[in-house]
């Protein structure tokens, strides 16, 4: 299959009428590129799972063109989700919510619930809009590897496994949505860390973050995933570190090292937001820079910073 890449326009026009045909397109969001397709199509769901080597046991993320629309694959069991939705919809929250009748079980790999969020990238709405329903799409990359935030990324992951990638350009989060769900007690668990913060969503009541590692409660949040294919290891302080004269190692780390056979620094500024927005792509180049060892500097810990950390962890567990 001939992989496409082409800009908003006329690429917006051309993945609707793929999405309508049956069809998966590559498509950019503001947190990472997702592979979307028809989530009322089991048909055309399974192409995603087969273009990513995605085990059938891992549930997709459900994004919905409209508020009013939730309620087709959804729905809102307690005013605390709700509340969460109407806040931070459209953007880079995913909620967890009871699955509606109309998601078939491949979506959700058997759960009677479902993941759901409202993307606000302006060429991701304006395809879903056009399109005028539900769209299952988990991150745009093979199962395992680093999420895509540059149409490049997609093209060096999923080239002749689909037929389009439209470009919007790098993304602006740079990592996956925060998912939540609201458990017993109106208490927000965070299934996995994003753009919107503990720090911000315990305005809305008490949270507990889910240890990764710990307990596992899809497979999707498996401890290896994001990895980078060289070694990385995860460390609290770089100057503390000492390459072997044999070993190329390349560095990876909120501000610049030295000494290193290949280094990123995240953000000269130390800005967190800018350093999430440049992580993923910077683990790609570091896994390509011909090292054998990749050093991560954990961030600070806190707003994004935790899960930048988080990332990173995963990306070392492998
Ligand atoms: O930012 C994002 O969320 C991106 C963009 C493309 O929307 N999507 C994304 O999807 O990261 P994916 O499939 O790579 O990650 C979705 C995660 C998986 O870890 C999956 O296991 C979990 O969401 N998930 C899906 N449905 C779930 C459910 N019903 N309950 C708990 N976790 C669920
Ligand atoms: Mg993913």
């Amino acid at each position: 299959m001939q992989t496409e890449v082409v800009a908003a326009s006329p690429g917006i026009a051309r993945a609707v009428e793929l999405l309508r045909a049956g069809e998966i397109v590559a498509l950019p969001t503001e947190t990472v590129y997702g592979l979307a397709a028809d989530a009322r199509k089991a048909d055309a769901v399974i192409k995603i799972f087969e273009a990513k080597e995605r085990p059938r046991f891992d549930p997709l993320i459900v994004h919905v063109p409209t508020r009013e629309s939730l309620q087709l694959v959804a729905r809102m069991e307690s005013e605390l989700a709700s509340d969460l939705a109407e806040t931070f919809w459209p953007g880079p929250l995913t909620v967890v919510l009871a699955k509606g009748d109309l998601v078939p079980d491949l979506v959700t790999a058997g759960l009677n619930t479902v993941a759901v969020r409202m993307s606000d990238h302006p060429v991701f709405h304006a395809i879903i809009t056009a399109f005028g329903g539900p769209l299952a799409a988990p991150s745009a990359n093979r199962f395992g590897r680093i999420s895509p935030t540059a149409a490049q990324h997609v093209y060096d992951e999923l080239a002749g496994r689909i037929p389009l990638i439209v470009d919007g350009g790098a993304t602006t989060h740079g990592l996956e949505s925060t998912i939540v769900r609201v458990v017993v007690g109106d208490t927000i668990e965070i299934l996995r860390q994003g753009p919107i913060t503990v720090e911000v969503l315990r305005e809305f009541g008490p949270i507990r973050v889910r240890d990764q590692t710990g307990r596992v409660i899809v497979p999707g949040q498996l401890p290896t995933h994001y990895a980078p294919r060289t070694k990385l290891i995860l460390v609290d302080d770089l100057a503390a570190f000492s390459p072997t004269q044999q070993t190329r190692v390349g560095a990876l780390s909120l501000r610049s090292a030295e000494g290193f056979a290949a280094s990123r620094c995240l953000s000269q500024s130390g800005d967190l937001r800018e350093a999430a927005s440049n992580l993923f792509g910077f683990l790609r180049e570091l896994d390509v820079a011909n090292v054998e060892l990749i050093v991560a500097e954990k961030v600070p810990n806190v707003g994004i910073g935790a899960a930048i950390n988080e990332r990173l962890r995963r990306a070392a567990a492998n």
